[in-house]
C-alpha cells in the first residue's frame, strides 16, 4: 500500500544549490540568535538508528528541542524487535505513529519498496550503510565555508584520506564539495579508494600531493563493515596514512582538518593534530545543531 510519499531527505542530490544556500544563511541565523526560536512546538522528530552513534542522533534530537519540537527516540534494544519483528515492519510501525520527521541509520543502503509511506512524515537519512550521509556532509560544508568565510570552495583544494570506499561521510562530500566548486583529492591505499570517479585526484602516498590544501578530512578505518577484504592493520595504516603533526604542517600553512567522527586517535589522525588550532573538529558537532535546525525548518512545510 505504497501511497502518495512524503519529503525524503536521503541524499544531498535531494536539495538544490538554491536551497543548500538558503539553509546555510538561516544556520548563520539561527547561531547569532541568543535563544533559537521554540516555533516547532506541535511538530515531532522521532529518530530510529539500527546502528550506533552518538553525534547524528543526539545532534537531530538537541536541533528538535532547540526549534521547540517533541521527540521520540526509538531504542531497537528494549523494541519488539527483541521479539523477532524486522526492521521494514518496524519502520512501517513507526512511520504508522505519524511523527513529523523520521531521522533513520541503517546498516544498509536505505530501501522503501517495502514502507507504507502515508506522506505524513519526512523521512532523513542519518547515514546508510555505506552509502551517504547528508547531513553530515552539510555541516561539514557549512564549517568549511564558515571558517573561510566564502560561499563556495571555489579555488579551495580538499584533501580526504581514509577507507573513501566505505565511508558514505565521503560519499556526500565529494558530491557536496564538487558542487561547491572544490578541487578534491583521495589519498588512501589503491583497495580504499573503490572505483575511480572521474574529475577526482586519486593518490596512494602524501608524497604525491600537489599542491596547498586548504583542507584536510580524515576518515577512519570502517572496520565493521570489512568482510573479508584485507585490510591493512592500524600500525601500517597510521605509518603510511596517518595525520601526523609534520604531515599536517607539510599541507599549508592555512590548512584545516576536519573528522567527521568517530575518531581512531593516532591511526588516521594524530592527537596532536585533532587538538591543532586549526582543528575544526568540535566546530563539526557544534554546527551540527543548527545545521540539522535550519534543515528542519526548511523541510517542516517548507518553512524557512
Ligand atoms: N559522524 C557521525 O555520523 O557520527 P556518529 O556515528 O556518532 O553519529
Amino acid at each position: 500500500m505504497t501511497t502518495r510519499p512524503g519529503r525524503r531527505f536521503l541524499s544531498v542530490d535531494d536539495l538544490n544549490n538554491d536551497e543548500i544556500a538558503r539553509i546555510f544563511q538561516h544556520t548563520h541565523i539561527l547561531k547569532n540568535k541568543a535563544k533559537p526560536l521554540a516555533e516547532h512546538r506541535n511538530a515531532v522528530l522521532m529518530t530510529a538508528f539500527f546502528e550506533p552513534s552518538t553525534r547524528t542522533r543526539l545532534s537531530f534530537e538537541m536541533a528538535a528541542h532547540r526549534l521547540g519540537m517533541g521527540v521520540s527516540v526509538f531504542d531497537q534494544w528494549s523494541s519488539s524487535m527483541k521479539k523477532g519483528e524486522g526492521e521494514a515492519a518496524t519502520i512501517n510501525n513507526l512511520l504508522a505513529l505519524r511523527p513529523d520527521f523520521l531521522v533513520i541509520r541503517q546498516r544498509q543502503a536505505l530501501d522503501f519498496s517495502f514502507v507504507e509511506d502515508d506522506g505524513e512524515t519526512v523521512i532523513i537519512n542519518g547515514g546508510d550503510g555505506i552509502n551517504e550521509h547528508p547531513t553530515q556532509a552539510l555541516l561539514d560544508c557549512f564549517t568549511l565555508l564558515e571558517h573561510i568565510e566564502e560561499d563556495s570552495l571555489v579555488n579551495k583544494h580538499v584533501l580526504i584520506i581514509g577507507d573513501i570506499v566505505r565511508s558514505r561521510v565521503a560519499h556526500s562530500n565529494i558530491k557536496l564539495m564538487r558542487r561547491l566548486g572544490a578541487k578534491i583529492t583521495l589519498l588512501a591505499p589503491r583497495e580504499f579508494h573503490g572505483e575511480h570517479q572521474i574529475g577526482l585526484r586519486h593518490i596512494t602516498s602524501f608524497g604525491d600531493v600537489d599542491s596547498e590544501v586548504d583542507a584536510v578530512m580524515c576518515l577512519r578505518i570502517q572496520k565493521e563493515r570489512l568482510k573479508n577484504e584485507s585490510f591493512l592493520d592500524d600500525q601500517t595504516f597510521a605509518r603510511e596514512f596517518g595525520l601526523t603533526h609534520d604531515r599536517f604542517l607539510r599541507l599549508g600553512q592555512k590548512c584545516v582538518v576536519l573528522h567527521p567522527g568517530p575518531m581512531s586517535v593516532d591511526v588516521e589522525i594524530a592527537t596532536e593534530v585533532a587538538l591543532h588550532t586549526r582543528s575544526l573538529i568540535n566546530k563539526q558537532v557544534s554546527n551540527g545543531v543548527m545545521v540539522r535546525a535550519s534543515l528542519l525548518k526548511h523541510l517542516h512545510r517548507g518553512e524557512m
